[in-house]
């Protein structure tokens, strides 16, 4: 077979063309490498990565497809303390973005970028957030020296010769994306598993519509279509054009009669997004199904006639292995199963690979993250994790069994909920449904969830996370309320807009809710009232369904247990507006008004 020329470029778009030289004069790397996207290319990477010690091939007969790689024990997360959003000025990135002054930031990248990719290679990576071709969907060109990365994004997006196409057309603005491990090599030098640089920067200019990142190799660092462009870049993008984009992942609940409802549904991380988007429903609902369509990234924008219609815009999940299992997510299991690429998990002796929450037995050896023997023994004495608490799987979606049929629809799915959730032992009932639009948007814009163990001393303290892009929003988080208000003008039917919480406490500390599949009978209510056909009981914070308004079918859940489940604390209540106040001051100069009259009616309603 003829095997082409990878440093032959595959676009005629002269920009294109000029900024990869640019690029390749200012970082100096030793060859250039369009990518192309195929099957071929992708192997030959893979066999790559195996050869430098990046990869370890997974057994086959175990794990078809499938590879594993430990990241350098510093490049483990996203660094929200090393995001910036550079605008011009300070004002527009708001109180919750790191900024800093453009020019001076360009100077810096300038010095950081300079000869950053000697002794490696260029990839130039096209790739399309959304369906090639769709009229929702983006395009961005991420120059890198990680082939890991590559690999990554080819199961995350859309990439190569199809996208380089639209390119071509010269139609859609290209968002560029500078990307380097910081780690250049001297002739002869010998590489190590995973490059990266202590010293870390990413950084996106809002106005020019660029993202540069220097010095990870990890997730949403590196792999930028994800956080950098579908949420911050594409955050300014959607403001200026009258759409959303939005940390929320999409589904379809379709009733045995054939009814399909998308909702979406906005989660911090670590709340069980993921999870809720492959949501199995549970015994007493058989016939009724729930369809994927995203599980963290949705872009929401107003149709022709004025509903508001949805896609993902990733076409891979990007997940947190800890905790997934046969038992708390099949779907997510069957996804990973194949193809995939699992990073910061445990390596176990027949060459797969293993994390905590699993399997209820873990292995009686395996290899940790960081390359270490490990037993169930050595953790009960050290408390050494196998697999990082943030290791992931990088999975196709088209993997999902339940993956929807309309998923890559280039007109997105019409969304009739959209529902905002947080890790709450208190105060928030299971569930209950805002008045209208701008109570809705005062709903998410207070959205807290509690910290968990890991940040130590601060357990229970609620973190404010507006509709949970907090670290994600590209621009002044005040500015972005007011779009979410502005957003109603340009619609002719608003979606329903509702809160859930799987993780209130009793007295004792245990969850009252049994969640995971169960949450179907909230999801169906939700359902209901979106389509205006199940009652509620008007509460000083929204409606809330009886008990009898909820389907029971099933599950043995007694009515006193559900009372204390969606009790209004009315003295909770006055101590959570307090809080509400915290985030506002800090917005105050860009807060919209019926944010501040919101406040002030719920006050007057408690
Ligand atoms: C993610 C996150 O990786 O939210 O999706 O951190
Ligand atoms: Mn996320």
């Amino acid at each position: 077979m003829n095997s082409r020329n990878p440093s032959v470029p595959l676009s005629e778009n002269k920009h294109l063309l000029r900024w990869v030289e640019k690029m390749a004069q200012l970082t100096k790397p030793e060859a250039i490498h369009w990518v192309d996207g195929s099957q071929r290319e992708y192997d030959s990477l893979c066999a790559q990565l195996v050869e430098s010690g990046t990869f370890t091939k997974l057994n086959q007969d175990l794990w078809p497809g499938c590879y594993y790689s430990r990241s350098d024990s510093s490049d483990v997360a996203r660094v929200e303390d090393r995001t910036f959003i550079c605008s011009l000025s300070k004002d527009n990135a708001g109180p919750t973005n790191n900024w800093e002054n453009p020019y001076e930031m360009r100077k810096k990248l300038k010095d950081l970028f300079s000869g950053c990719m000697r002794g490696r290679t260029m990839y130039v990576l096209a790739y399309s957030m959304g369906p090639v071709g769709s009229p929702m969907s983006q395009i961005g060109v991420q120059l890198t020296d990680s082939p890991y990365v590559v690999v990554n994004m080819r199961i995350m997006a859309r990439i190569g010769l199809p996208v380089i196409a639209e390119i071509d057309k010269d139609v859609k603005r290209v968002v560029p994306c500078m990307h380097s491990v910081g780690a250049p090599l001297a002739p002869g030098q010998k590489d190590v598993a995973w490059p990266c640089n202590k010293e870390k920067y990413i950084v996106h200019f809002p106005e020019t519509r660029e993202i540069w990142s220097y010095g990870s190799g990890y997730g949403g660092n590196a792999l930028l279509g994800k956080k950098c462009f579908a949420l911050r870049i594409a955050s300014n993008i959607a403001r200026d054009e009258g759409w959303m984009a939005e940390h929320m992942l999409i589904l379809g609940v379709e009733s045995p009669q054939g009814e399909k409802t998308y909702v979406a549904a906005a989660f911090p991380s670590a709340c069980g997004k993921t999870n809720f988007a492959m949501l199995i429903p549970p015994a007493g609902f058989e016939g009724w199904k729930v369809w994927t369509v995203g599980d963290d990234i949705a872009w929401i924008k107003p149709n022709a006639q004025g509903r508001l219609h949805a896609i993902n815009p990733e076409a891979g999940f990007f997940g947190v292995a800890p905790g997934t299992s046969m038992k708390t997510n099949p779907n997510a299991m069957a996804a990973l199963s194949r193809n995939s690429i699992f990073t910061n998990v445990a390596l176990t002796p027949e060459g797969g690979v293993w994390w905590e929450g699993m399997t209820d037995n873990p292995p009686a050896e395996c290899t940790d993250w960081q390359g270490n023997r490990w037993t169930p023994e050595i953790a009960k004495e050290t408390g050494a994790k196998a697999a990082h608490p943030n290791a992931r799987f990088t999975a196709p979606a088209s993997q999902c069994p339940t993956i929807d049929p309309n998923w890559e629809h280039p007109d997105g799915v019409p969304i009739s909920a959209i529902i905002f959730g947080g890790r709450r032992a208190t105060t928030m009932p299971l569930v209950f449904q805002a008045f209208n639009w701008s109570t809705g948007v005062y709903v998410g814009a207070t959205m807290g969830s509690e910290m968990t163990a890991a940040a130590a001393g601060t357990i229970g303290k609620v973190r404010r996370d507006p509709m949970a892009m907090l670290p994600f929003c590209g621009y002044h988080m005040g500015d972005y309320f007011r779009h979410w208000i502005k957003m109603q003008r340009s619609l002719s039917e608003t979606p329903r807009v509702f809160h859930v919480n799987w993780f209130r406490k009793d007295q004792d500390g245990n969850f009252i809710w049994p969640g995971y599949s169960e949450n179907m009978r909230v999801l169906k209510w939700i359902v209901d009232r979106a389509r205006g056909r199940a009652l509620g009981l008007e509460t000083p914070i929204g409606w809330a369904p009886h008990y009898e308004d909820m389907e029971w079918n099933g599950l043995d859940f007694p009515k006193e247990r559900f009372e204390t489940l969606q009790a209004f604390d009315r003295s909770a209540w006055r101590k959570e507006v307090i809080e509400h106040a915290e985030l506002f001051l800090e917005l105050h100069d860009h807060l919209p008004s019926e944010m501040v009259y919101e406040r002030e009616l719920l006050i007057c309603r408690l």
